[in-house]
């Protein structure tokens, strides 16, 4: 049955925003409220699994018998991904992660000039987390990945889950209202080199049961 579908394995999950600082009281983020990633958290660990859940800041509980690694920006998440990762069976990345952050980060609150009209932030590429795990010639955990998109979600999709070397992906539109980011609902197509398979749109706490059936399928092959 469902309810001992990961026992004995270890599952680690992204989860949350991360906060690229622009001086000490400004930074980047987005509307990630880490709800997808916690639903999967408590999911595996119901299901039987050693959960770590590396979360960015989000204001959310822990779920019951789940590690719980806290952290800010997108690198510090990459160091303990790596370190999790270590050890896991299963690494899912639902963490909506920002692709760059500010090339410096200005040690006392930045100033407008007066008459300024204009500001540019120059940005610097982060570390793409789940495409660094995926690499892994050694320990490398069934690695999934998550795909926010706003248009041509299957075929961007699908082409991350390539381009990052995943096992599984699972596509979010993220456009569609009432749905993706901080919604307690959404709506995914799940992707793998077999092909796709699309769940429609459920509270975030019972799709999460869903994708760790699925996960847990895959995995016992
Ligand atoms: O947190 P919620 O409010 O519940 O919303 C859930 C969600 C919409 C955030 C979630 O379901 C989701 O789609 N998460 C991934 C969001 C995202 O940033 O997707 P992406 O297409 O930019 O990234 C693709 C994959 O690479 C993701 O697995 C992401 O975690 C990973 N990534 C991206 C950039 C980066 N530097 N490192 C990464 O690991």
């Amino acid at each position: 049955g469902s309810g001992d579908c990961l026992r004995g394995k270890d599952v680690v999950i992204t989860a949350g925003p991360t906060r690229e600082a622009l001086d000490p009281v400004r930074y980047l983020s987005n509307h990630s409220s880490g709800k997808m990633g916690f639903a999967l958290a408590q999911a595996a660990q119901r299901a039987g699994a050693r959960v770590t859940l590396i979360a960015g800041p989000v204001n959310l509980n822990t779920p019951t018998h789940v590690k719980r690694v806290d952290v800010v920006d997108a690198r510090e998440m990459r160091d303990a991904a790596e370190r999790a990762a270590d050890l896991c069976d299963i690494f899912i990345s639902a963490a909506a992660v920002a692709d760059f952050r500010p090339a410096s980060v200005a040690e006392q609150k930045l100033k407008k000039q007066e008459d300024q009209d204009e500001s540019a932030i120059v940005l610097v590429k982060n570390p793409d987390i789940v495409a660094g795990i995926a690499s892994r010639t050694e320990r490398r955990p069934f690695t999934i990945g998550f795909a926010a998109e706003t248009q041509q979600v299957e075929q961007y999709a699908q082409s991350k889950l390539q381009r990052k070397n995943l096992d599984m992906i699972i596509a979010n539109d993220v456009s569609c209202a009432g749905s993706g980011f901080n919604s307690d609902h959404n709506a995914v197509t799940v992707i793998d080199r077999n092909g796709s398979h699309t769940l429609p749109s459920a509270l975030k706490t019972d799709l999460a049961k869903q994708l760790i059936e699925i996960i847990a399928a895959k995995t016992q092959q």
